[in-house]
């Protein structure tokens, strides 16, 4: 295990770039940022009966999600205890059992082996109860979103949330009812680590004007770039300790750019559930990133995870979220928004994923990796600032993003649960 205390200087704004190339740290961070976390699996309304399920991963390791017999949410490794072939090979759907393709070793939804073929070939002792399923410990949910961790002891997903929930909840919150999933799950590849994506959407507003100039003029109803001073000037960021982050506009309307969800949308009522402050910031066209690899942008209802794939490689998963209470018109709306704007070939992503490859793409140059890279934008400035929970800190800010590598750093530093004989 290495060090990384040399790697990040989230104190005095500076990183050093092997933390996107270098393959020993990658393997560590599956083992010691990825394995402890909270990771996001999927929303529950992909899970209606039992047998449904949802195929992911957790860092690289391969997870099943699905609802046992008992309406409860489980997550196993997807890897048979016979010679390690996955047992579940299709993206989502509905099954009695996973049934192995290799050599036919089935499992029940409680990740139970319930058959194995000639079984009368294996020694008197073998007992299918002992080769069951791997089972995650800990799977837990917050306002739909469904989070797993290979942590034994965690702190609990409500508490690593922290006063991110309350930001949160300017997406997932606007009524009793909750959110749903519309279309399906987009995933698609793109050259690059997988911080450089989480990061910018915790931390990075600075880069809007320049990299989505010509998309922004695109989305103005005058066909002109907007305006960013006001933009810039009412924003904040959320800096969490956990090394979440969110940064927002604020202003007082048009929230919603999908005009179809903005006229449908009861701001007095969410005014009422939410405040103002929440209403005005967040719920804006923000964008937001849980540590460590979930993101989400709440105008656009997108949510996605940023799967690590080797240090040079992310694959994006995207789902597009609405409330349930909206209207067919108005979800197939906010749908079309999403997919227009930040759906694999939307306007606005385009942009961000051409960035992060540009960045990966000369990252690996020998004199290049020695170049440190600054964070040192908004130094100083987080504070409470009576209106929003928590530490925030101005819109272009890097505040979000060196809470993140410090975060990171820590857990990179730290042995984790599964290191117990080597503390
Ligand atoms: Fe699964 Fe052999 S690898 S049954």
């Amino acid at each position: 295990n290495l060090d990384v205390s040399g790697l990040v200087d989230a104190e005095g704004g500076l990183l050093d770039r092997a933390v996107f190339t270098d393959d020993q740290l990658y393997r560590q961070e599956l083992r010691r940022v990825f394995a402890p976390s909270w990771l996001f699996l999927a929303h529950t309304d992909q899970f209606h009966k039992p047998g449904d399920f949802f195929t992911t991963y957790m860092g690289e390791d391969p997870v099943i999600v699905t609802m046992d017999k008992n309406r409860k949410l489980r997550v196993y490794l997807n890897s048979c205890r016979h010679r390690g072939a996955r047992v579940c090979r299709a993206d989502m759907g509905a099954t009695r059992n996973f049934t192995c393709t290799y050599h036919g070793w089935a499992y029940d939804l409680e990740g139970k082996l319930v058959s194995v073929p000639n079984q009368e070939g294996y020694p008197a002792d073998f007992s299918p109860g002992q080769w069951g399923l791997v089972e995650v410990p800990h799977v837990d949910s917050y306002r739909g979103l469904v989070f797993g961790t290979w942590n034994p002891e965690p702190v609990s997903l409500r508490e690593s949330l922290g006063d991110m929930a309350w930001y949160m909840d300017a997406m997932l919150d606007h009524d009793d009812e909750g959110t749903v999933v519309v279309g399906g799950v987009h995933k698609w590849v793109l050259a690059g680590n997988w911080k450089l994506a989480a990061e910018q959407f915790a931390t990075d507003w600075y880069h809007v004007n320049m990299s989505h100039a010509s998309a922004l003029m695109v989305m103005s109803p005058s066909g002109k770039k907007p305006k960013d001073e006001i933009v810039h000037r009412t924003g904040r960021q959320y800096v969490d300790p956990n090394g979440h982050g969110a940064g927002f506009p604020v202003h007082p309307k048009n929230r919603f750019d999908a005009r179809t969800v903005h006229d449908w949308a009861d701001y007095p009522a969410m005014r009422e559930r939410l405040g103002e402050a929440r209403v005005e910031g967040p719920l804006t066209n923000g964008h937001a990133t849980v540590f460590p690899n979930f993101s989400y942008l709440p105008v656009n209802g997108s949510v996605r995870i940023w799967h690590p794939k080797g240090p040079d490689k992310m694959e994006v998963w995207a789902w597009t979220i609405v409330d349930k209470s909206m209207p067919e018109e108005v979800r197939e709306a906010q749908r079309l928004y999403n997919l227009r704007t930040f759906g694999p070939s939307g306007i606005f992503e385009q942009d961000d994923g051409e960035n992060w490859s540009e960045v990966q793409s000369i990252a690996h140059g020998f004199i290049t990796n020695g170049v440190a890279l600054n964070y040192q934008m908004g130094m100083g400035s987080e504070r409470e600032d009576g209106r929003h929970p928590g530490q925030t800190s101005e819109l272009y800010s890097d505040a979000a993003g060196r809470s993140f590598y410090a975060r990171w750093r820590d857990l990179m530093n730290t042995p984790a649960w599964h290191e117990a004989d080597q503390k």
